[in-house]
């Protein structure tokens, strides 16, 4: 844990002190940094590879991208402070995250918010999300766009979760958010919140009973070392969003930063299809590994939670937002 945390820190020392000075080597490509928080195997961390590489390509070699995965550079929130104070370039972080800047956010993680995948998948991609995207210039950062975590479900040690009844008195990590907690005791449980990369150990403790999260994470992570009952209450599809400093979007041209952004949005689909094809793989690991998948019937999740979707839609903003969202379903 400790050689883990030096290490952390070391490497983020390394990357921000470095980036004081990679403006003074005029002749080298700019490199871009970025934060992300889970493996090289990733399926995001694939598509913001090839995203990488094209932008490359299409600047004639002028920026290049470098994924720091892991948390090398922290958890999602201290990348996100780097990225806004200008520290590093860019990360990928989930939407309750940037939902802590600005609440209109929340709407587009809310429990049950999208039918599946292709619904969201449109939502992503139709541009239906560009001025809530653009919005957080004040902040320091833009969200350049949103890639898909899949389906959140339930998962824990001691027996499957097939009921809101299974959940009472039950700890269970959520991500960082109002909005997390909420989510976790509409659906009869309480939430805790937490970084990622202090899940594993949390439940391996009994501080947790569980978690929530997506087959990837939860096979990638090894989660199901520890929690081995996966309940699939897909109660969730939360965002992850593609941010960028706007000190450094704002160092580029206008037809760099035309040509970043639009690579950006390209990456999404192509994210969509990497995820899609690794979910079965990803339950197969932990299956082999001794964990158990469950099929529930998620009608009263889905009834637990209607009120507090009710509640989360409130300002102009997040009903106009929502309204755009169930149009395209
Ligand atoms: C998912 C998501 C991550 C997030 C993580 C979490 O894996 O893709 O962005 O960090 O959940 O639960 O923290």
């Amino acid at each position: 844990m400790f050689k883990q945390s030096a290490l952390k820190l070391a490497t983020i020392a390394t990357v921000v002190g470095g980036a004081l000075s990679y403006s003074s080597l005029v002749s080298a490509a700019t490199e871009i940094k970025a934060a992300f928080n889970q493996s090289d195997k990733h399926p995001q961390y694939l598509a913001l590879k090839d995203f990488g590489d094209k932008l490359a390509q299409e600047t004639d070699g002028r920026y290049k991208l470098t994924i720091y995965p892991n948390e090398l550079l922290g958890d999602q929130r201290a990348a996100l402070e780097l990225v806004q104070n200008g520290a590093i370039q860019m990360a990928v972080v989930a939407n309750p995250l940037v939902e802590n800047y600005d609440k209109t956010f929340r709407v587009i993680g809310m429990p049950y918010v999208y039918t599946g995948s292709e619904h969201q998948e449109k939502v992503f991609t139709s541009g239906a999300l560009d001025e809530l995207f653009n919005s957080t210039k004040k902040y320091g950062f833009e969200v350049l766009t949103a890639y898909t975590a899949g389906a959140r479900s339930m998962y824990t040690k001691g027996g499957a979760v097939t009921s809101v009844a299974d959940m009472k008195g039950k700890k269970i990590r959520v991500m960082q958010s109002d909005t997390m907690i909420k989510m976790l005791s509409c659906m009869g449980g309480t939430g805790v919140p937490m970084s990622q990369g202090e899940v594993y150990t949390a439940v391996q403790q009994g501080v947790l009973d569980g978690a929530e999260n997506n087959e990837i994470t939860y096979s990638d992570l090894k989660q199901y070392e520890v929690a081995p009952y996966f309940s699939a209450t897909r109660h969730l599809m939360v965002p992850d969003l593609v941010v960028i400093s706007s000190y450094f979007l704002n160092s580029m041209s206008a037809d760099d930063q035309a040509t970043i952004k639009r690579l950006a949005k390209e990456s999404t689909p192509e994210e969509f299809k990497l995820w899609n094809a690794q979910i079965e793989q990803a339950k197969k690991v932990a299956q082999d590994k001794g964990a158990t998948f469950t099929e529930v019937d998620i009608k009263p999740f889905q009834e637990a939670c209607h009120g507090l979707q009710e509640a989360l839609v409130e300002t102009p903003a997040q009903k106009a937002l929502f309204e755009k969202i169930t149009a395209l379903q």
